[in-house]
């Protein structure tokens, strides 16, 4: 028996990520995909990451392979035991899909319902759901292993006990929250989306060459990484479609860049399709 019972819905980048956290914490995980072959491709994912932790001295050996052995793939929810401590959903960014995705889980009567969304809403995912005092924004960073951050989202109905629940989650995961109220991109993924569109505009325009704007950001402001090359890493479609969404909210500051549509369109999505901003191969 595991301290504490998870369940992720939703096993790509960031599903297996957050599977990656909770199991070196020391919590079973079972990661929810489309059907049992989807999902035992993410749980074979998070066993890689785990090996790689190793091989890099971040993890014990023994450490890592008792991680791996916490995670156990699952083709739908229905196979999810009930009554998890938390249910982490983080399935594309898809307004319906996620409500559907949501309804479904809390029948597990989870302790805490969580989305990782990136821009929608806290209150419009909310909306249908039964219990929404137990329902919150639990926002990881990608790359998860790498990024201690989680943002937390406070809807109008979450309660403080919920807040503190994932607080002390937080913790035992070795990250650190911030804890901001609802409002569509949150903190983080407005003021990122700011800064990575009008770089984009930039490279459009012919201000400058990807890696001289990063490098500008880098170097000038410090910034760990420049703007173009984290969109390449986030996904240049993830990007898009959330630019798409608070277009919709904030308006024009929003607009999604001619080229970078262009580029989505042409499936240049950034690393994980071996091209972007920048040649991943
Ligand atoms: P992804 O496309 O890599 O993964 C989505 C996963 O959901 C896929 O494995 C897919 O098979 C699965 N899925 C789709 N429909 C499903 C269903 N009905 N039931 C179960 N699984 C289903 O997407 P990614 O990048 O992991 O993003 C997931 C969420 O996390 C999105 O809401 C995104 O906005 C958010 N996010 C993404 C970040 C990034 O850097 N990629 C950073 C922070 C948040």
């Amino acid at each position: 028996m595991t301290e504490w019972n998870v369940a992720v819905i939703g096993g790509g980048t960031m599903g297996i990520g957050i599977a990656y956290r909770f199991v070196v914490a020391g919590a079973g995980v079972h990661l929810v995909d489309l059907d049992i072959e989807h999902a035992e491709r993410s749980v074979g994912g998070v066993v890689a990451a785990l090996a790689r932790a190793a091989d890099r001295g971040k993890l014990a050996p023994d450490q890592a392979a008792a991680a791996g052995d916490r995670v156990t793939p699952a083709g739908s929810i229905d196979v999810v035991p009930p009554e998890p401590d938390f249910v982490i959903e983080a399935v594309i960014e898809d307004p319906d899909l996620k409500t559907t995705i949501l309804t479904a889980a809390e029948r597990l009567d989870p302790g805490v319902l969580a989305s990782n969304t990136s821009s929608i809403s806290i209150d419009q995912l909310a909306a249908g759901l039964g219990s929404p005092e137990r329902f919150a924004g639990m926002h990881f960073f990608n790359p998860v292993w790498a990024i201690h951050l989680v943002e937390v989202v406070r809807g109008a109905a979450t309660s403080d006990e919920t807040i503190a629940r994932i607080v002390a989650a937080v913790a035992k995961l070795d990250m650190e929250p911030a804890i901001v109220n609802d409002a569509p991109g949150f903190a983080s993924t407005r003021l990122g989306l700011v800064l990575g569109l009008e770089a984009i505009r930039m490279v459009e325009q012919g201000v400058a060459e990807p890696a001289d704007i990063d490098r500008a950001m880098e170097l000038g402001y410090r910034h760990p990484m420049g703007p173009l090359r984290t969109g390449d890493l986030v996904g240049l479609d993830v990007r898009l479609a959330i630019a798409e969404h608070l277009w919709g909210v904030y308006g024009d500051r929003f607009e999604p860049p001619r080229l970078l549509r262009e580029m989505v369109a042409e499936g240049k999505l950034g690393k994980k399709s071996g091209r972007g901003f920048y040649d991943w191969d």
